[in-house]
C-alpha cells in the first residue's frame, strides 16, 4: 500500500506546481498607450540670422570681432570658455561691458542654437 502512497503524493505534488507555475494563462500584454501626435514644432532655428540681428553689431559680420565694441565669437576664441560659459555670458551679459544679457530676449532654445553657432561652427 505505502508503495502506491509515495508515488501519489510525488504524482500530486508535481501537478500542484504545475498547476502554480506552468499552465497558468498568460495573461495579454497590456496594450501600449496611443503614440501622441506630435505637436507641429516651430520652424527650425536659424541662428545665422539670430546673430545677424543680435549680435553682429559688436561681435562682426564674420564673427570676428569689431575693434571696440566686441571679441571674436568663433571655436578658435572661445576654445577656453566651455558651453556652459558661453550660455551664461549670453544669458546674463557680462557686468561693467556693453555685452547685455540676453536673458527673456532670447528662448532656450535660440541660445542653444547661437552656442552651435559660434562653439562649433567656422565662421
Ligand atoms: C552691444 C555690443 C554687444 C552685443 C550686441 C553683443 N555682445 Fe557679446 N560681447 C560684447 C562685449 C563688449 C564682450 C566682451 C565682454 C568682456 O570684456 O568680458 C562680449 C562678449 C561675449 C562673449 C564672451 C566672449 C569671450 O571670449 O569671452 C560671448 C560668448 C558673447 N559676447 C556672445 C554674444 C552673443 C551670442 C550675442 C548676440 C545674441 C552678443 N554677444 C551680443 C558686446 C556685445
Amino acid at each position: 500500500m505505502l508503495k502506491l502512497v509515495i508515488p501519489a503524493t510525488l504524482l500530486m505534488a508535481a501537478l500542484f506546481l504545475i498547476s502554480c507555475t506552468g499552465t497558468q494563462p498568460t495573461q495579454p500584454a497590456p496594450t501600449p498607450p496611443p503614440i501622441p501626435v506630435p505637436t507641429p514644432t516651430p520652424a527650425a532655428i536659424d541662428a545665422a540670422k539670430l546673430f545677424a540681428t543680435n549680435c553682429v553689431v559688436c561681435h562682426g559680420e564674420k564673427r570676428q570681432g569689431v575693434s571696440g565694441l566686441g571679441p571674436a565669437l568663433t571655436p578658435t576664441s572661445l576654445t577656453k570658455l566651455s558651453d556652459a560659459e558661453v550660455r551664461s555670458t549670453i544669458l546674463k551679459g557680462r557686468t561693467n561691458t556693453a555685452m547685455a544679457g540676453f536673458e527673456g530676449r532670447l528662448s532656450a532654445e535660440e541660445i542653444d542654437a547661437l552656442i552651435q553657432l559660434i562653439k562649433r561652427t567656422s565662421p
